[in-house]
């Protein structure tokens, strides 16, 4: 039984589907996250500053003595995991090999769609991880920026966020696309959304297959906590309105505690 906690982090409060994700299938693990809502969008930013940005929460994470590290943000799971795996020596994870996992065991007609920020499309990183699983399978990416603003605004159900889901999601639609990766944090919340339009999607949330592979390396690593509750702690490098609104939607209308952290 080792009761360290499990560093999560995340561009913003995105993660947060992460963190509830991690939380429901293991409730006893503690949990520190921190959304870094001050540099919020990683979207738009380079290879190098995501490392940067990367690394400076990283050293904030290993000073709380957590026994690993889930990176909940796709934009910095695609620039930044492989340093970070290099750089430390405890299991340090993101969501884009999870994602690429569960899509390839639920792939349909041999096609995955994946939509994302445009960083993490521009990195190509679904297609190699999807590509290292299954080589046959044709990728079809596409960035739908626009939709993490709209969720941001908490247009969930709205006319506009329909009409904008249909122009990223029609052409992947019209070449197959049944099984759609939500590449973003983000996109979760818009599930529902997603379905009234195209009902016949198969959409995979990248956090609840993430929650499992902490669970696999737990256990394989003898590192599990068996307490019957966990805690988590949130932070966040600024505090403002619409995340405090955003929150709410990620924790089902319940006001949870954040907590002001600057880092780096
Ligand atoms: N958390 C980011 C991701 O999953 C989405 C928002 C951003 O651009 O920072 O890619």
């Amino acid at each position: 039984m080792d009761s360290r906690p499990i560093g999560i982090f995340d561009s913003g409060i995105g993660g947060l589907t992460v963190c509830k994700a991690i939380n429901k299938l293991l409730p006893g693990e503690n949990l520190i996250y921190f959304g870094d809502t001050a540099r919020f969008p990683y979207g738009t930013r380079s290879a190098e500053t995501l490392i940067r940005y990367a690394r400076q929460i990283t050293s904030y994470l290993l000073s709380r003595n957590v026994k690993m590290i889930v990176i909940a943000c796709n934009t910095s799971s695609a620039a930044a995991l492989p340093t970070l795996q290099q750089e430390n020596t405890i299991p340090i994870i993101g969501v884009i090999n999870a994602g690429a996992r569960a899509a390839c065991k639920r792939v349909h007609n041999n096609v995955i769609g994946v939509i994302g920020t445009r960083a993490t499309v521009n990195s190509k990183s679904y297609e190699k991880a999807i590509h290292a699983i299954n080589p046959a399978i044709t990728v079809i990416q596409q960035h739908a920026t626009m939709l993490v603003s709209l969720i941001e605004e908490g247009w969930i159900e709205d006319d506009v966020t329909r009409l904008t889901i249909q122009r990223y999601l029609q052409h992947m639609i019209d070449q197959g696309v049944k099984t759609l990766i939500l590449g973003c944090t983000h996109f979760p919340i818009l599930k529902n959304t997603i379905h009234e339009v195209y009902p016949q999607l198969d959409l995979v949330d990248t956090g609840e297959e993430i929650a499992r592979e902490v669970n696999d390396i737990l256990t394989k690593k003898n590192l599990a906590n068996n307490s019957s509750s966990g805690t988590i702690e949130l932070y966040a490098s600024d505090i403002t309105d619409t995340m405090q609104n955003l929150k709410k939607l990620f924790f089902n209308g319940h006001d949870v505690p954040i907590e002001k952290l600057v880092i780096g």
